[in-house]
């Protein structure tokens, strides 16, 4: 009999790419997706334990699940609900003694596990798996199938050995893992012939991914993208998240020389005043980051930047704040996230001293927003009246719209026939936000080159 599997995803997109690799592992255990958490027979929550805001929410949709679980109940049917993810990871115990209707909390790297643990909490006991087992995931989840869409995900790297003194990932990820080249080549080829144009490869720290290669020898971020651009079919590669320190110079001449690698950067650099980023412990200074751009601009000269900033971190002055806005209108960003600073339990963060007062973090985020999104607002409007090649990945939210991503990165609107899902279309831009751009697909004349395939050669 077939069962119900709903499955919500917070947090970056190796959750996004985790939720799926879990779904994937119950489709043979009988299990179908299902938006919807009343008709379903097991319920996971795939956590972000990144800020406190992000925790917070995992337990109001608890409640709610609850509420569904009862309902099964008294019509006698059972349900299951487990928590996944960085909270899980991180509070394991804690969701388990606040939350006795909880049957499963398990950490990312417990996936390939599933089944088993789905039998014990079938069979009435509560299961609890925070460990990081000595046997990889990625040699045990099932490959890619044919419901990840043109763009996918795909995770070459996990965990993080850099300690930012801020963050919880290498708590909840564990220590930093590539996987060996050989099995990402093949499982990107899986998801090319499933009808993927685009791969974002995915890592807390994907540019230090080394990964082994043949013969005992170790390819790193830039030959893997070298490799993975002799993929047929496959148009568009990207990667994220980085940091400045490994940005390599053999990445950055791989953004000049490999067509497929898209024109677009993200490469968080959180403050642009260096007394914080070494209270950060990100190990660099503003200047560095600057120089790192320039020589990326260099190789590539139309490349889109866009990074993360947290302003309020412990100690930081005006002044700080001051280094953060110039540096921001040094660069020039297409588009950034921004956050507060929010004490992680267990970070050195959190037990440092100078906590900013909250209603000085509203003002300093304030402030950088306004300055980003104009910078976001003025990227796009630069490309008013260009043609630009778009992936059409989804339907938009209009009827008969469909949404996709420029090369670099913007999302672009437009009225179009659905037969274009899944393909790179020109599309002419009629109007730019700060959100993204709208406008309408180019009529091929016979005698143009269609963008897709000037794209793959
Ligand atoms: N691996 C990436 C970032 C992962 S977390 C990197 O090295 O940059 C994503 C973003 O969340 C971070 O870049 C940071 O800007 C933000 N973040 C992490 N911890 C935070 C905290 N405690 N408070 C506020 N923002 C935080
Ligand atoms: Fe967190 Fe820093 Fe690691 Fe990024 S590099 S995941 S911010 S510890
Ligand atoms: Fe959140 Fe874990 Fe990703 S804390 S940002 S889901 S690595």
């Amino acid at each position: 009999m077939s069962k119900k599997l709903y499955i919500k995803t917070w947090g970056c997109q190796m959750n996004v790419y985790d939720s799926k690799k879990m779904a994937d592992v119950l489709a043979p255990l009988g299990y179908a997706s299902t938006e919807e958490p009343a008709d379903a027979d097991l319920m996971i929550l795939n956590t972000c334990h990144i800020r406190e805001k992000a925790t917070e929410k995992v337990f109001s949709d608890l409640g709610r699940l609850r509420n569904h679980k009862e309902a099964k109940a008294d019509k006698g049917e059972k349900a299951l609900i487990a928590v996944a993810g960085c909270v899980a990871q991180a509070e394991g115990s804690v969701i388990m003694d606040r939350a006795n209707y909880v049957d499963m909390v398990f950490g990312p790297q417990t996936y390939h596990l599933l089944p088993e643990m789905i039998m014990k909490a079938t069979g009435g006991k509560r299961v609890v798996n925070t460990d990081f087992p000595p046997e990889s995931k990625f040699d045990n989840l099932p490959e890619a199938s044919a419901t990840q869409g043109a763009s996918a995900f795909l995770s070459v790297q996990e965990g993080c050995d850099k300690f930012c003194t801020f963050c919880v990932v290498p708590y909840t990820r564990g220590a930093e893992f590539s996987r060996p080249a050989a099995q990402v080549l093949d499982e990107a080829r899986k998801m090319v012939d499933q009808g993927a144009r685009e791969i974002t490869l995915l890592g807390q720290n994907v540019n230090a991914y080394h990964g082994a290669g043949a013969d005992g020898a170790t390819v790193d971020l830039a030959s893997l993208i070298a490799e993975l651009a002799s993929i047929n079919g496959l148009a568009r590669i990207r990667y994220t998240t980085s940091h400045p320190n490994d940005m390599s110079d053999a990445l950055l001449d791989a953004h000049g020389s490999i067509e497929k690698l898209m024109p677009f950067l993200h490469l968080p650099v959180q403050s642009g005043s260096d007394r914080i980023l070494e209270r950060m412990n990100r190990k660099h200074t503003a200047a560095h980051y600057v120089d790192i751009i320039a020589r990326l601009k260099q190789k590539r000269p139309d490349i889109a930047l866009s990074s993360d900033f947290i302003v309020g971190f412990p100690g930081e002055t005006d002044d700080d704040h001051k280094a953060t806005m110039e540096l921001v209108r040094t660069i020039g960003f297409s588009s950034c996230y921004s956050f507060k600073y929010s004490p992680r339990p267990g970070t050195p963060g959190a037990a440092m001293g100078g906590m900013i007062p909250e209603h000085t973090k509203d003002a300093r985020l304030q402030e950088l927003q306004a300055l980003l999104f104009a910078q976001q607002l003025s990227f796009n409007q630069t490309f008013t009246g260009k043609t630009v090649p778009v992936l059409f990945d989804r339907k938009g939210d209009r009827d008969g719209q469909l949404m996709g991503k420029s090369p670099w990165m913007q999302s672009v609107y437009v009225i179009a026939p659905q037969r274009l899902l899944g393909e790179i279309t020109d599309v002419n831009i009629e109007k730019a936000f700060q959100n993204g751009m709208s406008g309408s697909i180019v009529t091929i004349s016979a005698d143009s080159t269609p963008s897709e395939k000037r794209e793959a050669a």
